[in-house]
């Protein structure tokens, strides 16, 4: 009798044991936002941030970008400027339809299929996620009233205009960071001043162990075949 106890507190003891270090390893990735990989900021197309930012008290950003060069920088490409420029590059057919040319002119032309939206077109030129970086985190949060960092929003700095603005492009003119930024401002009226410093993502809480536990499957199997044997 005395035996059975002890192995059945044996059993219970291992059973305990290896009860405990699966909740371990399952409290590795305590909540499922930090589990799954980083969500990803997707394209949404400046149609998309047209709702939020066209508003007086915003500052109109659409409306700003729309009436500016960006928008148009890929209407630009069917002028008779566009159409000589590109035959001296040895463009054949339209510059429009030309990807040497169409890299600086257009957003959607830079992007995969997969990641071009519905509301995103060749026509709309350079949009503002070429310059502030992928928008759907930062809509969904901004649609939950939450902050703006850590959305996938990227800082715009000299660098970014540079990509295009420089020696490549057949038409370059010397460019000047605080002129040129100057020239197409849609900062918010009432934060002119009120300078932040970028956006400092939030670093993913990492645990010491590494479980990479694959997404849901074998977990239930385990906890009831864990402690029937
Ligand atoms: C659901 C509403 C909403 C949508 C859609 C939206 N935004 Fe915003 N966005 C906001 C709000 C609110 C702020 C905060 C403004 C403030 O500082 O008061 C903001 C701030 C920003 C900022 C400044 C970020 C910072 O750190 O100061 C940028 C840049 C921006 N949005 C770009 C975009 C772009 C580009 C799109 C489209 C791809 C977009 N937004 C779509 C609501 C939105
Ligand atoms: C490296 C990026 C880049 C490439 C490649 C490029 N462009 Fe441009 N393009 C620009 C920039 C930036 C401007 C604004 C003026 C400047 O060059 O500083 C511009 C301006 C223009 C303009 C003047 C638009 C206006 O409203 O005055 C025309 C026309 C033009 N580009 C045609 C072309 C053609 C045609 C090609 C292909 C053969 C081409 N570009 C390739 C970046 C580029
Ligand atoms: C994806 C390429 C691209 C990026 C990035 C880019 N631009 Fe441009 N930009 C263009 C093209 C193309 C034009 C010409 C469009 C037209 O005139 O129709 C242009 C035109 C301009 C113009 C008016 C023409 C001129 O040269 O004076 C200004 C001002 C300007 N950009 C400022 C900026 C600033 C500031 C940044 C960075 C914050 C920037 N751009 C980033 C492609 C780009
Ligand atoms: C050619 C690059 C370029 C494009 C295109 C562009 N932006 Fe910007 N945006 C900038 C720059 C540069 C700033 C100023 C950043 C700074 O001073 O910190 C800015 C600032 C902003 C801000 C912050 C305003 C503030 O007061 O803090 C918002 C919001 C914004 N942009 C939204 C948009 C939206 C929405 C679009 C498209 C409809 C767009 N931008 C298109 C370059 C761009």
């Amino acid at each position: 009798m005395k035996r059975i106890t002890a192995v059945t507190v044996g059993l219970l003891v291992v059973c305990l044991g290896l009860a405990y270090c699966w909740a371990q390893s399952e409290g590795d990735t305590p909540d499922k936002a930090t589990k799954k990989e980083e969500p990803k900021a997707e394209y949404i197309g400046a149609a998309s941030c047209k709702m939020c930012h066209n508003t007086t008290k915003m500052g109109k950003q659409y409306k700003v970008w729309s009436e500016g060069p960006h928008a148009k920088a890929f209407a630009a490409l069917a002028s008779e400027e566009a159409l000589a420029l590109a035959k001296k590059a040895g463009v054949k057919g339209s510059p429009q339809e030309a990807a040497q040319c169409l890299k600086c002119h257009s957003t959607a032309a830079g992007l995969t299929k997969a990641e071009i939206p519905k509301k995103m077109k060749l026509e709309n030129g350079v949009e503002c996620e070429t310059c502030h970086g992928p928008g759907s985190l930062h809509k969904k949060m901004m649609a939950k009233k939450k902050g703006a960092e850590g959305t996938g929003l990227v800082a715009t700095t000299e660098k970014t205009c540079v990509g295009c603005h420089n020696e490549e492009s057949p038409t370059y003119k010397k460019f000047e960071y605080a002129k040129a930024t100057a020239a197409i401002a849609h900062l918010k009226p009432a934060k002119a001043g009120a300078e932040k410093t970028g956006s400092e993502a939030k670093p993913k809480e990492t645990s010491g162990k590494e479980t990479t536990t694959e997404k849901g499957n074998g977990d239930t199997e385990e906890k009831s075949g864990s402690c029937s044997h």
